[in-house]
């Protein structure tokens, strides 16, 4: 009512506004077509904002659930619109799935320690740069079935090396490649195993107190980065929900 009646006595004689004063609602118009409504900031050219895909990493203990619930979320993420890559650490890659045979084979004990942790790193890194970092540039969003928060914990914490040091080799290894969001899936050891009863991998061969030291290291990792920790029991359809809640809570756009 009010500015009407300004534009109004404007109208009749008043001097014209100086050109920064532009009557409000012209003002907003030009600013949304400007592109100034999402930046707070007026442009004179309009421009495109580029759709900014986000990198989603699940990690955990084996027997946790981060295969089952990253195809979950990736499906619920696509209904919602979304690009999705699904992405596996080690693997994705031909290099990745030879490195990933290698380690496999290496289960036994018949490379060196140190030589697993390289290995690892570099599978990482061949991920983070064939897939990853193209996908993000894309637009897509990534969820990806572990990535350094593994590293760390096994390699790492549980195989007594310094936590601190393997996140250095970490953080290079990614090449700056970093997530937006880690959840970890966190689950007792034994209701992991009774999981995992019929696969014959490293869970059974490292026993319990290796596993429960991935585990304590998981819950370090998600307390010093402040990262959210996801109840992996119950039904899978019961953890995705959490899963979701977790994501929805922090990357809303
Ligand atoms: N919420 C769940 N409750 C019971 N079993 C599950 C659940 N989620 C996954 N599983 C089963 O447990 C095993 C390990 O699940 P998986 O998703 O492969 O875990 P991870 O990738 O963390 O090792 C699989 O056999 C899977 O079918
Ligand atoms: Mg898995």
């Amino acid at each position: 009512m009010k500015r009407e009646r300004a534009y109004a006595i404007r109208g009749q004689g008043w001097p014209r506004p100086p050109s920064g004063a532009r009557p409000r609602e012209e003002r907003l118009r030009r600013d949304e077509r400007d592109g100034a409504a999402e930046t707070g900031c007026r442009r004179r050219r309009p421009f495109k904002l580029k759709p900014r895909g986000r990198f989603i990493v699940l990690d955990g203990p084996d027997g946790a659930g981060k295969t089952t619930q990253v195809a979950l979320l990736a499906a619920s993420l696509r209904r919602a619109g979304l690009r999705v890559v699904r992405a596996k650490d080690p693997g994705a890659t031909p290099a990745g799935r030879a490195i990933r045979r290698i380690l496999l084979h290496g289960r036994d004990g018949s490379i060196a320690p140190d030589t697993e942790l390289f290995l690892y790193l570099a599978a990482r890194a061949e991920l983070s740069a064939r897939v990853i970092a193209p996908a993000l540039a894309r637009g897509d969003w990534v969820v990806c079935d572990r990535y350094s928060p593994s590293t760390v914990a096994y390699q790492g914490a549980a195989a007594g090396r310094n936590p601190a040091a393997v996140e250095r080799l970490c953080r290079a290894a990614e090449g700056g490649v970093r997530p937006d969001l880690v959840v970890i899936l966190d689950l007792p050891v034994e209701a992991g195993l009774r999981r995992m009863r019929r696969r014959l991998d490293r869970m059974e061969r490292k026993g319990a107190a290796f596993l429960r030291a991935v585990r304590r290291s998981f819950l370090a990792q998600a307390r010093r980065n402040r990262w959210p920790v996801v109840r992996a029991d119950g039904t899978p359809k019961e953890v995705g929900q959490r899963v979701r809640t977790a994501v929805r809570g922090r990357l809303d756009r």
